[in-house]
């Protein structure tokens, strides 16, 4: 089912992940674009992605951009490095709403950030398999290599709040210490959950290795996209009129909670939506 792509500059941004994580991305668009309305909607009953199959997460993918459409979106951001990987193609294909994912403007960051040519990306089991980085920066920069290393714990440590605990820096040094043996320059975090632990991955990957997140160049992107289309929204927008609505397909009060820890607008409140309907 396609839909006719909405002209009307005031309508909302579509935003959605397999859960929180993707919170990430949404506050990025926030502060880089502060005119814009967002719908966001975190698939929390069916999340994690990174260990599922392209077919289911490319199913998923679908009915939540069904939703979204409920919603006359504009515009919609994939800000999930698993959903991008997988589904973004088909989803592009399928429907007329312009849709961004996180992966090719993450990808773009690192390239431009590298000076020795070896970037590494951590990411779920999901995306690293996809080796889409990889086809991306080569596409930009045949001569760089990149090293994938998926980093399945980084999730649920970070869900649990375990931003900055012994426990969380203790699994990093693991994951990460055979990037730091081949001599990477540039990190991407590939998974919209890893922007939280940004301080714990520096630490252990040490100050010679540049942080590259996705979310930031995806906003930038995302603006990029809306000017050219003539879809950018100048008129100031209060928070009152239902500037930021969040939707989750379970789990709302808990949603909420974690939320307001990650975005500071004094927000709000999360309604759950029956996602299997779309
Ligand atoms: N949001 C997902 C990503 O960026 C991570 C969580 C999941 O596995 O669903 O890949």
């Amino acid at each position: 089912m396609s839909m006719e792509q909405n002209r009307d500059v005031s309508a909302p941004i579509g935003v959605f992940d397999s859960g929180v994580g993707g919170l990430t991305v949404a506050r990025e668009i926030m502060r880089q674009i502060p005119n814009e309305k967002i719908v966001y909607f975190g698939d929390t009953a069916r999340v994690p992605y990174g260990s599922k199959s392209k077919e289911t997460v490319t199913r998923f993918s679908r009915q939540i951009v069904r939703f979204l459409q409920t919603h006359r979106v504009k515009t919609i951001v994939v800000a999930c490095n698993t959903a991008s990987a997988y589904a973004l193609e088909d989803l592009e294909k399928e429907f007329d709403v312009p849709i961004i994912g996180v992966v090719k403007p993450g990808a773009k960051a690192a390239s431009q950030a590298t000076r020795n040519g070896r970037i590494g990306v951590i990411a779920t089991e999901a995306t690293i398999g996809s080796h889409i980085y990889s086809q991306y920066i080569k596409k930009i920069n045949p001569d760089v290599t990149i090293y994938g290393k998926a980093c399945p714990l980084f999730v649920p440590l970070v869900e649990e709040g375990l931003w900055e605990d012994p426990v969380t820096d203790e699994i990093a040094k693991r994951y990460l210490n055979e990037l730091i043996d081949i001599d990477i320059d540039t990190l991407i975090l590939g998974c919209t959950h890893y922007p939280l632990i940004r301080s714990t991955v520096a630490r252990v990957m040490g100050e010679k290795v540049t942080l590259v997140n996705p979310a930031f160049e995806t906003a930038r992107e995302l603006r990029e996209t809306l000017e050219k289309k003539g879809l950018l929204n100048d008129a100031p927008i209060g928070l009152g009129e239902n500037k930021y609505q969040f939707y989750v397909s379970d789990g709302a009060e808990k949603f909420k909670t974690f939320a307001n820890s990650i975005i500071k607008y004094g927000i709000l409140s999360a309604k759950t939506v029956n996602i299997e309907e779309f």
